[in-house]
């Protein structure tokens, strides 16, 4: 062999080493994601551990963990600061994917940030990012539910209510007096669900007086003492009671119950979410109506998109079991619940 073979021969040689090292470099961006082994580790952070309905989502979240399969979960209770320590840390342990329910939808900045950084993708739930923040990056993702849809389905419930039982116009004026209980100010839900609850409710053709808005923050305790107010103020004024969630809604129980007014001259209560308590003042006839926000199916598209998204895949790998919008959104339809169909949702 010459001096050229030979000098031909050592630059591939070099060549295929370089290839050989740049392949096991890039080992962990080739395919797999996870941790090695097989193992998956998800980090959880909520924005407050004590609300009902989120709480009841994790528990069917974790009902989904397999054994290889490792969930953490961090209370954020209801400040934006801790819950950005929490991300940064859950990074910082090898987390392969974090779920964030953001305290303030409105700054997931230092998420996104901490996320991008340490290439983690997240799936955001039930409190949704705007859309200019979840544009920001390919790996960024949301599963909930369409708020328009159950703020028109409880108006439904109560425009069938009132247009089928006249006695829910107590007073016999020809319109139906009522209450909203609304959850936090600034979060799609609380907005989206009381504009489009008492539209429908007008556009089904029944007449309404407003009595009184007033914002509870999802809390039951808060909307007791808020509607223990209008009691004082309307005695026997009010028809209607449109609850941004169940929680509330038992909250305006909770208050004609220690007013110690007789069930007979309450006034048709409705909610959203039909959690455990909800499902059950509906089945005894305290409530007259609830949405179900379907928590068995929000929990399990997050732990499959998890599983998926820590493997290195894509989230178009669950186009045949849900809805996936502009490769990010996954959104799960809500249903109306009443006496009559009360025992499919008790049992689920
Ligand atoms: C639920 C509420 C809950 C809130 C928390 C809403 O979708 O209906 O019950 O408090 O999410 O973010």
């Amino acid at each position: 062999m010459g001096q050229r073979g030979i000098m031909k021969r050592i630059s591939s040689l070099f060549l295929l080493t370089v290839l050989a090292m740049a392949l096991v470099l890039s080992g962990c961006d080739v395919g797999k994601k996870d941790s090695g082994n097989g193992k998956v580790k998800i980090g959880v952070t909520v924005y407050d551990q004590y609300d009902t309905f989120v709480s009841q989502l994790m528990e069917c979240f974790q009902e989904f963990k397999e054994d290889n399969v490792e969930i953490v979960v961090y209370n954020a209770s209801q400040s934006q600061q801790t819950q950005n320590t929490q991300v940064q840390k859950m990074i910082d342990d090898g987390c392969d994917v974090i779920c964030v329910n953001l305290v303030d939808r409105t700054d997931p900045t230092a998420v996104i940030d901490a996320a991008k950084k340490g290439d983690v993708p997240i799936v955001f739930f039930n409190r949704e990012l705007v859309e200019g923040d979840i544009n920001q990056w390919n790996k960024l993702f949301y599963v909930g539910a369409n708020a328009v849809e159950s703020g028109i389905m409880e108006g439904q419930l109560a425009a069938t209510a009132c247009l089928a039982d006249k006695s829910i116009d107590k007073n016999g004026d020809g319109l139906i007096q009522y209450v909203v209980l609304e959850g936090e100010a600034g979060h799609q839900d609380s907005i989206v669900r009381t504009e489009y609850s008492v539209n429908t409710l007008i556009s089904s053709g029944v007449e309404v007086e407003k009595v009184g808005y007033a914002i509870a923050n999802w809390n039951r305790a808060q909307a007791q003492t808020k509607m223990s107010q209008f009691i004082d103020q309307y005695p026997d004024g009010i028809e209607l009671v449109l609850a941004n969630n169940d929680d509330m809604a038992l909250g305006a129980i909770d208050a004609y119950e220690s007013a110690g007014i007789i069930r007979s001259k309450w006034p048709a209560i409705f909610g959203i979410d039909g959690t455990d308590v909800g499902l059950e003042a509906v089945r005894d006839d305290r409530m007259v109506g609830t949405v179900y926000n379907d928590k068995e199916g929000q929990a399990k598209a997050m732990y499959r998109l998890c599983i998926i998204l820590a493997r290195g895949g894509d989230i178009t790998e669950l186009s045949d079991e849900f809805t996936i919008d502009d490769g990010k959104y996954i959104r799960l339809p809500y249903d109306k619940v009443t006496a009559t169909n009360i025992n499919l949702y008790i049992k689920r």
